[in-house]
């Protein structure tokens, strides 16, 4: 079964508008509040964007290229204080335990049949602006959820159109891996 979300998801681009209701943002932020971390610090936040208007201020904050983003229902801000997580010999936690919690969100979505892809294209400081977010917090990640649309958008170029016909590649798993040693 996991084996199966874990084919399903993928950061699609062509997305549509969906509902996104209390229930669904509270079993995502379950799904989120599970994962582990360091100490159990749990220095993950998130703002849950579904506003048309709220989201509206945000399209512009995005990089060039990410403008599929536009038909996202939800906007899933990710953002945490590095200062509320452990430092373990000079190694900052705050970025890999968020990164779990968020796994936890997409495959959660996943499993609700949204589509979830998130970016690193936009700029920080509108986006926390737009959301109040405050400066001390980075800002990680942005989750754009909405709906697998039926067909891909005129707009799209072929790089776009072809990643969303085929999976992106990925690297020989002997390239990533070793067993006893390097
Ligand atoms: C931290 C992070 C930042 C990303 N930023 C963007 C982005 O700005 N725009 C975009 O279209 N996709 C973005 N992606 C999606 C990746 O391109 C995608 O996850 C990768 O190609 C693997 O494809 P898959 O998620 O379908 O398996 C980002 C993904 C991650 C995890």
């Amino acid at each position: 079964m996991l084996n199966d979300l874990f084919e399903k998801r993928r950061s699609y681009r062509a997305i549509e508008k969906i509902d996104i209701t209390d229930d669904m943002i509270k079993e995502l932020v379950v799904a989120a509040s599970k994962a582990p971390s360091c100490y159990n610090n749990q220095p993950w936040r998130f703002v849950f964007v579904r506003d048309e208007e709220q989201l509206k201020k945000l399209h512009p904050a995005l990089s060039k290229g990410n403008e599929w983003a536009y038909n996202g229902s939800l906007f899933i801000a990710v953002y945490a204080d590095r200062k509320s997580d452990c430092l373990v010999a000079g190694r900052e936690y705050f970025l890999f335990d968020t990164g779990m919690s968020v796994m936890n969100i997409l495959l959660k979505a996943v499993e609700m049949d949204l589509v979830v892809h998130p970016i690193a294209g936009y700029d920080e400081s509108k986006f926390k602006e737009i959301l109040n977010i405050e400066d001390k917090y980075t800002l990680i990640t942005v989750i754009v959820a909405g709906k697998k649309a039926n067909q891909i958008p005129d707009s799209f170029t072929k790089e776009m159109i072809d990643m969303e016909k085929y999976p992106s590649p990925r690297k020989e798993l002997n390239e990533i891996y070793s067993i006893d040693k390097v």
